[in-house]
């Protein structure tokens, strides 16, 4: 309209209110224009689900990114998730269609705090989870996510290891190597945190014949009378590989959909309180067709920041 003068949120609030079937005809025009992929975490709203070129866990996703020969990335997940995908792979433009789309947990381990851990344990090797901003994996020895951290803290060669920031998923890893001293920083996830023991069993009274698979960002309570313990996408495979046909799953219910859709044959169910991460949800079709018009808002690590972060990442990839 002449004269008017239209902000990117009243474009963005303007395009929401276009069906979603247009969006994403919108969506895979663009994408083709622009030589772009689009990567999707596990927990993301099935509509964006539907679009992602891959959907998966964080380690697979960063795997992606590093073997994507597209010019632009559509990441949809949070913050740290699109600084890996720029950390691995430098020459593309990493978009995150929701800038402020963060991870709390991230966010527990400042670097001022690792820095200082690091001075009251020389001896202790640094493993971070890959919940972790750049600035902090540059500090790390090693990187690791929910699928590999049992993994990764076996192949390091040190007595001591500072896990951070989840002490939850230090707890469990501490539980399987037990040959090393692991000090676990005290930050934990919201989202699975939350999820108590009261939660799971009055799912299971529902369906007393279901097993229960659990993330490993769950209390020790939750782990201790979970069947299986797996990362988003392990989850998938644990459904497929077990004999049962019913699962309750302890993590974030967007979870629920890759599930359903990886093995329509059987049925999954959320613990009672149906947890939800509001990070994850904030990406919306109208975003990410915004995100590849534009290509903004962009996710960039700093040169000298990066260079060191994509040392404890690589090692962790090459595993
Ligand atoms: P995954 O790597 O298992 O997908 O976990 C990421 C995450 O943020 C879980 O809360
Ligand atoms: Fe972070 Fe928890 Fe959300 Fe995963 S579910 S992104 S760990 S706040």
């Amino acid at each position: 309209m002449p004269g008017s003068e239209e902000s990117d949120t009243d474009i963005i609030l303007e395009r929401s209110l276009v069906d979603d079937e247009t969006l994403v005809g919108l969506i895979i025009e663009e994408k083709r224009r622009k030589n772009a992929v689009i990567l999707v975490h596990n927990y993301q709203r099935p509509e964006i689900q539907d679009i992602g070129d891959f959907i998966g866990d964080s380690l697979g996703l960063a795997l992606k990114a590093s073997e994507t020969d597209s010019d632009v990335i559509v990441f949809c997940g949070v913050h740290f998730m699109a600084e890996t995908a720029a950390i691995v792979n430098p020459d593309r433009i990493v978009l995150l269609p929701e800038i402020r789309a963060g991870c709390p947990m991230a966010d527990m381990a400042p670097l001022d705090a690792v820095r200082k851990a690091k001075r009251l344990h020389p001896n202790a090797k640094v493993i971070s989870y890959v919940n972790t901003t750049a600035a902090v994996k540059a500090e790390s020895d090693y990187c690791c996510t929910s699928s590999n951290a049992v993994r990764v803290t076996q192949e390091v060669d040190a007595d001591e290891i500072l896990f951070l920031p989840d002490q939850n998923l230090a707890g469990y890893v501490a539980k399987q190597v037990t040959d090393k001293r692991i000090i676990p920083w005290e930050g934990y996830c919201h989202v699975h945190q939350g999820i108590t023991a009261e939660h799971v069993l009055e799912a299971l009274e529902k369906h007393p014949g279901a097993e229960t698979i659990a993330h490993p960002e769950c209390t020790d309570e939750i782990l201790s009378i979970a069947d299986h313990i797996r990362s988003t996408s392990g989850m998938v495979a644990a459904a497929q590989e077990s004999s049962a046909t019913e699962f309750i799953v302890a993590t974030e219910s967007g979870m629920i959909y890759p599930l359903k859709r990886a093995v329509p044959s059987k049925s999954f169910y959320p613990t009672a309180n149906e947890p939800l991460c509001p990070n994850m949800k904030l990406i919306t079709l109208s975003k990410v067709l915004w995100a590849l018009e534009t290509l903004e808002p962009r996710v960039v690590v700093p040169r000298e920041v990066r260079a060191r972060a994509l040392i404890p990442v690589e090692k962790m990839l090459s595993l």
